[in-house]
């Protein structure tokens, strides 16, 4: 087994590049408080050519969310590197750095948590502006504007709150807060798996057209595999915190090679799944 992606492309034009990711967790181990290492995440090596897509899939708890929150920066890696555009997200001491916080963003799972059920839109999307380097409030008003026409929101939308929107709609919000600071990369962790089946297709779609027009780069973790096919290059197949198998998406769906993405697709084709 190989834990490193071969996609085409040297390292240093590579715009996501994992090296040997490890995530260990303190957790509650039985009885009297005693505690164990539980490692999330086990030796993950991913590597994704700019403007491609990665595919992760995987059950439910095979580590994912915790490879996205460590990729967008959110989370500290126990050991193991991270490049977004060949600079480091995490400096030595394990901090954040000023492009681990921009250069990956992400775009949560579920649109309703993810929004400040309290802030308007504008506000929403004016509010990463804000952070040095700040920008003008003229600068942000044509910003805020700007980034709701990419993602197919009305201007009339700018003075409206979250609850005021459906599904569909506070994701496009969700995907224009994530695309406020120009990032390079954005990490989609299940981004239409609360959707409405009928909806699904719309924000993937708009994903598309969203990479094509900017030359974004996409990780993308999904557990519906037909959704994950659609908007991958590449998939890597997580299973306990490794990487058990990657390859083209058409090898992964069509011709998998391991036993556990046999069985995952298996069970991924009771959900149907249609595209434009
Ligand atoms: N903060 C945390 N503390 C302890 N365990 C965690 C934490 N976050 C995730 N885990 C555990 O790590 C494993 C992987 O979780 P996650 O990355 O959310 O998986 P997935 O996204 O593939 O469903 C799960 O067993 C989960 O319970
Ligand atoms: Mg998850």
């Amino acid at each position: 087994m190989t834990t490193d992606t071969a996609l085409p492309g040297t390292a240093s034009d590579a715009a996501v590049r994992v090296t040997a990711l490890c995530k260990t967790f303190r957790v509650a181990d039985g009885f009297f408080g005693r505690k164990k290492d539980f490692a999330a995440v086990r030796d993950v090596g991913l590597s994704v050519p700019k403007g491609a897509t990665l595919g992760i899939i995987g059950e439910s708890g095979s580590g994912k969310t915790t490879v996205a929150r460590m990729l967008a920066g959110l989370l500290r890696p126990t050991s193991g590197d991270i490049l977004i555009t060949g600079a480091p997200v995490f400096d030595a001491k394990g901090r954040t750095t000023a492009a681990g916080r921009t250069a990956a963003q992400m775009v949560f799972q579920d649109p309703y948590s993810a929004l400040n059920p309290r802030m308007n839109v504008r506000s929403i999307l004016a509010e990463p502006l804000t952070v040095a380097p700040r920008a003008s409030r003229q600068e942000i008003a044509r910003r805020v504007a700007e980034l709701t026409d990419q993602v197919g929101m009305a201007a009339s939308a700018l003075e409206k709150y979250p609850h005021e929107f459906s599904g569909g709609q506070r994701q496009r919000l969700v995907i224009a807060r994530a695309l406020a600071r120009k990032p390079q990369v954005l990490i989609c962790d299940e981004p239409v798996s609360a959707l409405d089946v009928s909806i699904q297709s719309q924000i993937l779609n708009l994903l598309k057209d969203l990479q094509e027009e900017m030359g974004l780069t996409y990780v993308f973790i999904g557990h519906g595999l037909e959704s994950v096919h659609f908007m991958s290059d590449r998939i890597s197949v997580m299973y306990k915190g490794a990487v058990v198998e990657q390859g083209t998406a058409d090898d992964i769906l069509h011709r998998p090679g391991h036993e556990y993405t046999r069985r995952l697709i298996e069970s991924s084709r009771a959900q149907p799944f249609k595209t434009r």
